[in-house]
């Protein structure tokens, strides 16, 4: 891999995008090697909780690569944002828990990556924007799709009409970042908040967040029966016995099943 790193230590993945000198822009390359590290590790049964963030201390990631974009075609730029649409669904529908750990600027594609995560965290340095209708596009990575659905039509619109750059504090005011922190407890913040995830049943968690994430996508009704199906399948695991079990006998329970 030429643009990520990737360390595991306590069932805990942390996936640094590495293209300092660009502000870990996102180029082909990258995101085709997003793409198949993420296959990887959605396999891995040592990783339960995937931390996302950009190298260095002023970018998580300033956007989609400008310098590849400015010649492309319409295919290529159709292209590419295929590329990422696979990428960040990967991201969004892997079985792992997954914390975006937002160091800096989280820019057009910046901001949409980590829209694609579960959970987002910000340093009080955070910067988020989609600032591609001031290049004449608009966002292509999901930002007109996730957007919308996680902090509402309206503000949405305004961010993406008027390209303005928001900071930590009203990324949180408007529930697009779950929590500021300074910059030098960002990661230690996001790996005691992996540790109190994977403490509780993953495998519970990730039937979970498929309601949640599929849910959306449905009418009530069918999200409630979703819901359903998913709560009975629960009653099958070795965690539901264990944990139900554990609770009446007033011990911790020990829940393994993933
Ligand atoms: N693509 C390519 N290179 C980028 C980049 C990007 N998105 N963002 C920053 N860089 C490069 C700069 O060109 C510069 O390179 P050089 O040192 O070779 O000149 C380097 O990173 C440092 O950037 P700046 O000198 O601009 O740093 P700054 O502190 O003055 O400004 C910034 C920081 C406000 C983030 C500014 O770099 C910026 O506005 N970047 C572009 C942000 C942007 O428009 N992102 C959206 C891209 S379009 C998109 O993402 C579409 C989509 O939906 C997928």
């Amino acid at each position: 891999m030429n643009n990520l790193l990737l360390e595991v230590e306590n069932q805990v993945a942390v996936v640094i995008i590495n293209r300092p000198k660009s502000l870990n822009a996102l180029n082909s390359e990258t995101l085709s090697e997003l793409e198949r590290l993420l296959t990887e590790i959605q396999m891995r049964k040592d990783v339960k909780v995937v931390i996302l963030t950009g190298s260095g201390q002023k970018a998580f990631v300033a956007g989609a690569d400008i310098s590849e974009m400015v010649n492309a075609s319409p295919k290529e730029g159709r292209d590419m944002a295929l590329l990422a649409c696979e990428a960040f669904l990967k991201l969004e529908n892997m079985p792992q828990i997954t914390i975006a750990a937002v160091n800096g600027y989280a820019l057009g594609g910046g901001c949409e990556i980590s829209m694609a995560c579960d959970i987002r965290i910000a340093s009080e340095n955070a910067k988020f924007g989609q600032p591609e209708t001031g290049l004449g596009i608009i966002p292509g990575f999901g930002g007109t799709q996730r957007l919308a659905r996680l902090i509402g039509k309206g503000h949405a619109k305004e961010m993406i009409f008027t390209c303005g750059q928001i900071d930590a504090a009203e990324a949180y005011r408007i529930g697009l970042a779950n929590k500021v922190v300074p910059l030098n407890e960002l990661l230690p913040y996001c790996k005691e908040m992996a540790a109190a995830i994977i403490s509780k049943g993953s495998y519970a968690n990730s039937l979970a967040k498929s309601a949640i994430n599929s849910g959306l996508d449905m009418d009530l009704a069918n999200g409630l029966k979703y819901e359903a199906d998913l709560f009975g399948l629960s009653f099958a695991t070795d965690d539901k016995k264990e944990g139900m079990t554990a609770f009446l006998e007033k011990r911790k329970a020990v829940l393994t099943d993933f």
